[in-house]
């Protein structure tokens, strides 16, 4: 007996995940078990890349999840609602789930993971981050005995494009996004990717999978790169950084169990593994006790990526289905009920970059140093290259510090006469 899907969404992942299913030629014997039994989409009208059997595709998505035949949904339609509704009705029905769907796992994990467990029921989530890269999996089963100290990742391939354009072409952010739009790598609202909330999204799901515990989508600080200048681009390259948005969960200390997880633009050394991840590409760093350094890179989109995350998912499911092992196996499953705790972004410890506009006068460097001083930020360099109209540019980096202490210093600098203003303050890996 076939393992019968039913397909929630045919965009560009449904696509690409049909597609790969009808084409089976060398790849593994198991996808001949699995039969497209359904596929839901909003309009019959759309013109689509894949054949599908006359009575096949239904705009009645509920009739779908709560069809008895199926066994397996794939949601690959996106969103919040009704995705949330509908997986939560898949798993009510005794149907094991393949999503995409990092806004709804990242918001609704708790309720959508305790459901499953309760139903006996196993929800994949491969596809939602990192697109075609293998690292949900890997997290789970194959680096499940390390004590994962950080995971840091390029989780967002559009805010990438746009930065390594940046770097590459000297462009101002406006002008590259534009383009970027144009040529279809950024979307024509692009908020959830440029202000990070993507990344977020990601990272919440990375965190709670490599720390084992639930995360609050709340309490991840999230900033994204609209605010990241070729100026800083430049000086970044100067000091011998280049600038990334970042997705980091990370051990504050080594004994207790608080995290840090956040979401910003950061100047990471050339030499380290992250800088040399350019384009629309993505790459997640895991660090472990004891497997050291692991590093994941590929497509984090795509249709052909993602659906290969997707089907990696549902041919798991079947080979369980088919080994009658369901709901016996605590690696797949997502069981973990308590909370992490996260700590505030003003306890974090990092280095800092920051860019000064001030008055060519004298004393305004050491004013700088003495008011840093007295809030204990220790400065590793400064920097006073260039003029922009009358105005100094001085470039500070700091060594380690507790960025409530560098915020504090930060405004006793602001109210100094010869400061004209602070335009970029950056973090440091
Ligand atoms: N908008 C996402 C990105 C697509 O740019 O990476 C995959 O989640």
């Amino acid at each position: 007996m076939g393992v019968k899907l039913g397909i929630l969404g045919l965009g560009t992942v449904g696509t690409g995940t049909v597609q790969l299913l009808q084409d089976q030629k060398r790849r593994h014997p198991l996808l001949q078990e699995i039969e497209i039994y359904r596929v839901g989409v909003r309009s019959l009208d759309k013109p689509r890349d894949v054949e599908l059997p006359i009575g096949i595709v239904t705009t009645d998505l509920e009739a779908i999840v709560n069809d008895p035949e199926i066994d397996i949904i794939v949601e690959v339609m996106g969103g919040l609602e009704p995705a949330r509704s509908l997986i939560l009705t898949a798993i009510k029905n005794g149907k094991h789930v393949v999503t995409a769907n990092k806004a709804a796992i990242s918001r609704f994990g708790a309720e959508i993971f305790t459901a499953a467990n309760q139903a006996g029921v196993y929800v994949m989530l491969e596809a939602s981050v990192g697109g075609g890269i293998p690292v949900i999996q890997p997290l789970k089963q194959s680096l499940s005995v390390n004590r994962i100290h950080a995971i840091t990742g390029i989780v967002n391939g559009t805010t990438n494009y746009i930065l390594t354009r940046m770097q590459t072409e000297g462009s101002d952010f406006n002008d590259v996004l534009a383009d970027a739009q144009s040529l279809g790598y950024a979307e024509s609202d692009p908020t959830a990717d440029v202000d990070g909330l993507d990344a977020a999204d990601k990272i919440a799901i990375l965190a709670s999978l490599g720390f084992g515990g639930r995360i609050n989508l709340a309490d991840v600080y999230c900033e994204g790169i609209r605010q990241v200048s070729k100026t800083d681009i430049t000086y970044a390259a100067k000091l011998g950084f280049v600038i990334k948005l970042l997705a980091i969960a990370k051990s504050q200390t080594d004994d207790t169990s608080e995290l840090s997880v956040r979401v910003h633009p950061t100047l990471v050394p050339q030499t380290h593994p992250l800088a040399s991840i350019n384009g629309v590409y993505n790459a997640i760093l895991v660090e472990g006790e004891p497997v050291g350094q692991v590093m994941f890179f590929g497509p984090g989109a795509g249709a052909g990526a993602t659906a290969s995350a997707v089907c990696s998912d549902i041919l798991n499911l079947v080979a369980t289905l088919k080994t009658n092992t369901t709901n016996a196996n605590p690696i797949l499953a997502c069981s973990h009920q308590h909370y992490c705790q996260i700590a505030p972004i003003d306890q974090l410890i990092t280095r800092f970059y920051a860019r000064f506009l001030t008055k060519d006068q004298p004393g305004v460097i050491g004013k700088l140093g003495t008011i840093f001083g007295k809030y204990g930020v220790s400065l590793e360099s400064v920097v006073q290259t260039g003029f922009q109209s009358e105005l100094a540019e001085i470039v500070v980096v700091t060594h380690d510090v507790r960025e409530g202490n560098f915020r504090q210093a930060l405004a006793e600098i602001q109210s100094l006469d010869a400061i004209d203003s602070i335009p970029s303050i950056l973090r440091v890996l």
